[in-house]
């Protein structure tokens, strides 16, 4: 009797689970249009190529060197080149559309209409300028428009309009993702983990350095987002490939390269959360880029992509993970996978627009709770 209870009880756990997992799938489908609900009426991003649509391509070092310029990024949705770093619409893209709102264009796009926000992120772009970098012995490979640059652009923009912060009252501020190239640049320039985790304070004081800027142009709600798990990302997977199997995660990840965006998430949260004591009337949030992704990877098989190319690049060639250095998406003669939308990492460094559709849905989940918006 008692085993018969203990294995149906053991029954009910174990559905329980599986529900559970299935639900989890489901339940970030039931917030779809809420951000509505918000009301933003323009929206401002700062940052690098996660959130590009068109600054890079429009610079003239930027957009020769970068390969988001050239066929087949743009391939799905746009059908054409836009200087966005994947095969179709970014994180910034579901965002605006999921508030109502037309896509950011980006500030170097000197006729475009901006009465609904500007995107000022530039695909290469750093936190730390330039200069800093150099101290380091970390050279910037084709852009100079840092975060710093950016905030020039941005304080150009509100200068052009008339009594700004009164209409950024409505207004929606991202400030990043920023600071991921300074630690990648890094890792490809030959610094160790623990040099790079030495750059970390610096990294997340320029980024709070900016959030002030944007609160005294007048903003009052900011999502400032953090760095995603960079040891997943293929080209890292690529670059730091081991047999040693103590190396990788549970998700085949390469750990010392997690735990260092970990450190630097755990800081730029510290530092969210004194700032939040500062200015209790600013809606501060921290964009958990990091666990969304490895939300997106364990629930990737039930969101429909395909379970042997997590990990591989959907535009690239040859090895385990279909990425080369030397011949990167964008070259000639390097081929695109059959269905992007099977593959989260489009071209080895960069997600897909399905992948991109899933991370930002979780974000939404998870930062509308804290916007306070009225129904
Ligand atoms: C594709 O983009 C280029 C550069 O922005 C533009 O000149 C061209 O007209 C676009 N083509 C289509 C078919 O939209
Ligand atoms: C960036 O700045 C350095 C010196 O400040 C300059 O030599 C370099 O040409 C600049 N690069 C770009 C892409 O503007
Ligand atoms: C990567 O591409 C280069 C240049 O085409 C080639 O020489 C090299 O063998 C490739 N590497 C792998 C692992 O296939």
């Amino acid at each position: 009797m008692a085993l018969t209870i203990r294995v149906v009880i053991l029954l009910i756990i174990m559905s329980f689970v599986v529900l559970q997992q299935k639900g989890d799938a489901q339940k970030h489908k039931k917030t779809e249009g809420l951000l509505m609900n918000c009301r933003f009426d323009k929206i401002y991003q700062l940052g690098n190529s996660i959130s590009d649509t068109g600054n890079c391509l429009r610079e003239s070092l930027c957009g020769t060197h970068s390969s988001c310029r050239r066929f087949p990024y743009g391939i799905n949705f746009f059908h054409n080149v836009t200087g966005r770093c994947s095969d179709g619409m970014l994180m910034i893209d579901f965002i605006a559309r999921e508030s109502g709102l037309p896509f950011l264009n980006p500030f170097k796009d000197r006729n475009a209409d901006f009465s609904h926000g500007v995107n000022f992120a530039v695909a290469g772009a750093t936190a730390l300028s330039v200069e800093s970098l150099a101290e380091k012995n970390i050279a910037m490979s084709f852009t100079n428009s840092t975060l710093s640059v950016q905030l020039h652009w941005m304080s150009s923009h509100f200068k052009s309009i008339s009594s700004p912060e009164e209409k950024l009252k409505k207004s929606l501020f991202l400030v990043g993702e920023i600071g991921g190239n300074d630690f990648n640049y890094g890792l490809s320039q030959g610094k160790s983990i623990k040099e790079l985790r030495k750059m970390v304070p610096e990294v997340v004081q320029t980024i709070i350095h900016g959030v002030k800027r944007v609160i005294d142009f007048g903003a009052t709600r900011i999502i400032i987002p953090g760095n995603f798990p960079i040891g997943c990302v293929t080209a890292m997977l690529t670059k730091f490939k081991t047999n040693k199997i103590t190396a990788y995660d549970e998700y085949h990840c390469v750990k010392d390269l997690n735990s260092l965006a970990r450190y630097f998430n755990h800081h730029l949260q510290q530092a969210i959360h004194e700032m939040k004591k500062k200015y209790p009337n600013i809606i501060l949030i921290y964009g958990d880029y990091y666990n969304a992704y490895l939300w997106l990877l364990r629930n990737a098989v039930s969101l429909g992509f395909d379970k042997n190319s997590l990990q591989k690049a959907c535009c690239g060639t040859s090895g385990k993970y279909n990425y080369n250095t030397s011949r990167t998406c964008g070259a000639p003669g390097v081929p695109v996978c059959v269905d992007p939308s099977t593959h989260i990492s489009w071209d080895g460094i960069h997600l897909t627009q399905e992948a991109y559709k899933w991370l930002a849905r979780w974000l939404i989940d998870d930062i509308l709770p804290q916007l306070n918006c009225q129904v």
